[in-house]
């Protein structure tokens, strides 16, 4: 395993940390199978987990604060999340910190998560969803500076609404936050864009979520893949959106070099990018995580090959924005109503970026005529 420094924070995390999510929330999980994997983790050098309350209601809490006990020798950083109160995913931009922040509300949950874990203290808080406009009330900062004074956590981080990397920056800009955690995989590149370069400045650490975008990555998806009725993934990979993914990863198959797989070709293309400090792929299954973890041990994927996979960026959503030198970009793309990662539906993000950014998006919607026909 090799380790990147995570930010200021000065911590070193292994490359690969570990995705909790699917072992509480997603259909077909069993606790023994999820410990098993785990531990397979830690053995192999893993020491960065992922976590949050609403994974399961703190169920995946109660499994990592298991995990850190019985490996009382190693320090294994522990990540989790404070839900918005409101449990609606993502942010958006008419919802205030009282509708999903508050001050009592942070705190009522780091104790939550607290005793879900069954620890004194943890490594690091993130807000599990993100709006720039909170920047704006700083309520949150104090809150947060208490709780960190009492030595409940470390460091402190956000985690990014689906496709909206942008809708960080001013967080990162700020210098309040530790960590950023982001949608960055092979199809979904835009944080490249804005968001990483401001890390960079800085010295923010960067969690590359999603690596395998949910399921698409693996190549395993089939135009007829179906899961367990009330499994999340049904709406996710919807029959448009799954015949989308499909293609896309179709695509890439004739890349993979030999000896590697798409799953691994994937957590190299991320992991080339010294932005990242860990990538945090789900895993239930311990094969998942074994052939996960030797990824790390490969090395960056060949420069020529890295350029090839940045031509398969896909920017998703009836709108995908991007800001570059300040000027916004903006791409149509066939609708297609992929949803969102850990929420019922999708909410563009053009509004909430008209609205934070106006006089950057003005120019733009004046001439956006081809929008509305
Ligand atoms: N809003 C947020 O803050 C937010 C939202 C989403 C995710 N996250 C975090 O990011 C983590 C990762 O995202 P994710 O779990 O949604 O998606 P993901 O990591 O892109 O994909 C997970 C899927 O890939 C499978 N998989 C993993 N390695 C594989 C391999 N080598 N070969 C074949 N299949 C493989 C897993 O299978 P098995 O599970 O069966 O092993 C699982 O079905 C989450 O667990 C969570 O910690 C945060």
């Amino acid at each position: 395993m090799k380790y990147r420094r995570f930010g200021r924070t000065g911590w070193m995390v292994s490359e690969v940390g570990y995705g909790m999510w699917g072992m509480s929330s997603w259909t077909g999980s069993s606790d023994a199978e999820s410990r098993e994997s785990l531990q397979r983790a830690v053995d192999l050098g893993c020491n960065f987990f992922d976590t949050a309350w609403h994974y399961g209601s703190g169920h995946s809490e109660a499994l990592l604060g298991e995990l850190v006990r019985r490996n009382p020798g190693k320090k294994l950083y522990v990540a989790t999340k404070i839900p918005p109160k409101n449990l609606a995913w993502p942010a958006r931009p008419e919802f205030t910190l009282d509708d999903c922040y508050p001050p009592e509300h942070i705190e009522q949950y780091v104790r939550i998560s607290l005793k879900n874990l069954g620890l004194e203290n943890f490594d690091l808080i993130q807000f599990h969803s993100w709006s720039d406009a909170w920047m704006e009330d700083d309520r949150w900062v104090k809150m947060i500076d208490d709780l960190r004074r009492l030595g409940l956590f470390q460091a402190v981080g956000i985690s990014l609404n689906r496709w909206e990397p942008w809708n960080g920056v001013r967080a990162v800009q700020s210098g309040l936050m530790d960590s950023v955690q982001v949608i960055y995989n092979l199809f979904d590149q835009n944080p490249e864009d804005e968001l990483f370069p401001v890390c960079a400045a800085m010295d923010v650490a960067v969690i590359a979520r999603c690596p395998l975008d949910q399921g698409s990555l693996t190549g395993r998806l089939t135009l007829d893949s179906k899961w367990p009725e009330g499994d999340w993934r049904n709406k996710r990979f919807n029959p448009e959106a799954l015949k989308e993914c499909v293609q896309h990863a179709d695509a890439l198959k004739p890349l993979v070099p030999q000896g590697t797989t798409l799953p691994g070709m994937a957590l190299r293309f991320i992991l080339n990018n010294p932005a990242v400090s860990t990538v945090i792929p789900g895993m239930r299954k311990a094969k998942n995580v074994e052939e996960n973890l030797r990824v790390a041990s490969e090395g960056p994927l060949p420069a020529d090959l890295h350029s090839e996979l940045r031509k398969h960026r896909w920017d998703r959503g009836a709108a995908s924005i991007t800001m570059l030198s300040g000027v916004v970009k903006y791409s149509f793309e066939p609708r297609s109503a992929v949803g969102t990662e850990s929420g019922p539906s999708h909410q563009p993000g053009l509004d909430r970026a008209e609205k934070l950014f106006p006089r950057r998006t003005r120019s733009f919607f004046c001439g956006a005529s081809s929008r509305s026909g």
